[in-house]
């Protein structure tokens, strides 16, 4: 299996790969949305493949937090969707995209992540619930420590405000677990 950068072209052979995991349209939109939006950044989004076949995605788009101070806020990175086909889950690809894109984030001195999913998924990566960092959600989340934060430089983790995020995801229904 290798993990490799994901290209444009690619965008509905990705979405695929979320219809199986989620069993659902509704992430596989999401995907091709955020692929054309703005905030999408391709760098850190990376696909698992073997022998040409794709068995995991992981996208990341920008997000923001509008800090409490007023002062410049800091720019953070949105982990979302991550998949892998059904018949390959629980073998450590969800693992390796997210340590993968983890590791090139803190080379490329970004400041921190942010997340909306299970801790039991995410803890392992060192995300905390943002609740109870101070940081807060425009819209409110069910579960409410849905939302993570992982610091990725001093500072993050201790400012309070409330986080923005790109326009696709910005949907209160999206933020239920
Ligand atoms: C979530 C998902 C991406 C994890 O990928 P994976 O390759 O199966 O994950 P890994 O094999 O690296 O397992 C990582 C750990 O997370 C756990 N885990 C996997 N899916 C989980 C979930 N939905 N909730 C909580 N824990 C989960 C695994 O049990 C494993 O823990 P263990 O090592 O103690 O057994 C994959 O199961 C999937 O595509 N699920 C459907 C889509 C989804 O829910 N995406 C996440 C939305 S935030």
């Amino acid at each position: 299996m290798i993990i490799r950068p994901t290209t444009a072209d690619e965008a509905d052979a990705l979405a695929a790969v979320h219809r199986a995991a989620f069993g659902s349209d509704l992430e596989a939109d999401l995907a091709r949305d955020l692929i054309r939006d703005s905030a999408y950044v391709p760098a850190l989004s990376f696909a698992a493949e073997e022998d040409g076949v794709l068995l995991g995605h992981v996208l990341f788009t920008r997000a923001w937090l509008n800090r409490d101070d007023g002062l410049p806020g800091f720019p953070l990175l949105n982990l979302a969707p991550l998949a892998v086909l059904p018949e390959r889950q629980r073998e450590g690809i969800g693992s390796t995209l997210v340590e993968a894109a983890i590791a090139l984030a803190r080379e490329s001195g970004e400041v921190g992540m942010l997340v909306f999913g299970d801790p039991k998924l995410y803890g392992r990566f060192g995300f905390v619930p943002a609740a109870t960092c101070g940081i807060r959600t425009p819209h409110p989340a069910e579960p409410e420590w849905g939302w993570q934060v992982l610091e990725l430089a001093l500072g993050v983790l201790g400012t309070p405000g409330v986080l923005e995020v790109a326009a696709p995801l910005d949907h209160p229904e999206l933020w239920r677990a």
